[in-house]
């Protein structure tokens, strides 16, 4: 017969092995790739993406013209390093639900996200307010906010957007930080006080090779906030809240 301490330590070992660890406490499992996920995880989303195929269909003329633009920036995207087309339509759809007003996106590039946003902001009768430090970039981007007909909902700010958010004076319902990584931080501080209660601070590329650790730790322990990581397959998206009744 086994005493309390026998039992436990066996019990403990069952669920070890359960769980796929070691004798010296080491994973068992093969290890996750670049995206965080292991062989039979690639293999389940595999399926997935085969058992769910689900294109961006546009409802009218007007989200036709945008999302024609969308698809054909998605095709020649380069070098610009824009959010990939599955990542967008994540964007576009938390705007959409949240009913934003104001969006803030650091990190403008060609306008990919921006006008994805856009999207969202047609319907909710908000607007975009979006930083890039790149001339060209910027340049290129209100040529493209033009193309796709949504130039109306969006404030290009030209500049270093470490400086020149300290100038945003409106509430904020969701931010997107997509610029330089180590930079998260800092904007997340400085852009906190304007993130109403209830809204939502998205970033970009949260993966290991990438992240910030600093600005992972912060979003992950700060009790004001809750966080969670999604979109893996496509580099990584956290999506934080700020609670409501938080100071
Ligand atoms: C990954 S790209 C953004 C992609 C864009 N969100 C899209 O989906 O099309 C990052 C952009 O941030 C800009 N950037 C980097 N540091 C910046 C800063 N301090 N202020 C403003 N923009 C910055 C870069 O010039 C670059 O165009």
């Amino acid at each position: 017969m086994l005493n309390r301490r026998e039992a436990t330590l066996a019990i403990a070992a069952l669920l070890a092995g359960a769980a796929g660890v070691g004798a010296q406490g080491q994973e068992a499992q093969p290890p996750r790739d670049a995206t965080g996920r292991r062989p039979a995880e690639r293999a389940r989303g595999g399926a997935a993406e085969a058992f769910f195929v689900s294109p961006p269909l546009a409802k009218d003329d007007a989200e036709k013209r945008v999302l024609d633009v969308l698809a054909e920036m998605d095709r020649n995207r380069g070098r610009m390093q824009s959010v990939p087309m599955d990542d967008g339509r994540f964007l576009r759809l938390l705007a959409e639900f949240a009913g934003a007003q104001h969006v803030v996106e650091i990190g403008t590039s060609q306008g990919v996200s921006a006008i994805w946003f856009c999207l969202a902001l047609r319907n909710t009768g908000g607007k975009l307010t979006t930083f890039e430090i790149n001339p060209d970039r910027a340049e290129l981007a209100r040529a493209n906010f033009k193309r796709a007909g949504v130039e109306e909902l969006v404030s290009l700010v030209l500049g270093d957007a470490h400086e020149k958010v300290l100038e945003i004076t409106e509430s904020v319902d969701l931010l997107f930080l997509d610029a330089d990584k180590p930079g998260y931080r800092d904007y997340l501080e400085k852009l906190f006080p304007k993130l109403r209660p209830g809204g939502l601070v998205v970033a970009h590329n949260i993966d290991p090779r990438m992240a910030d650790p600093a600005f992972v730790k912060t979003i992950t322990t700060d009790s004001r906030l809750d966080s969670l990581l999604v979109h893996l397959q496509a580099g990584g998206i956290s999506v934080s809240l700020r609670k409501r009744g938080s100071s």
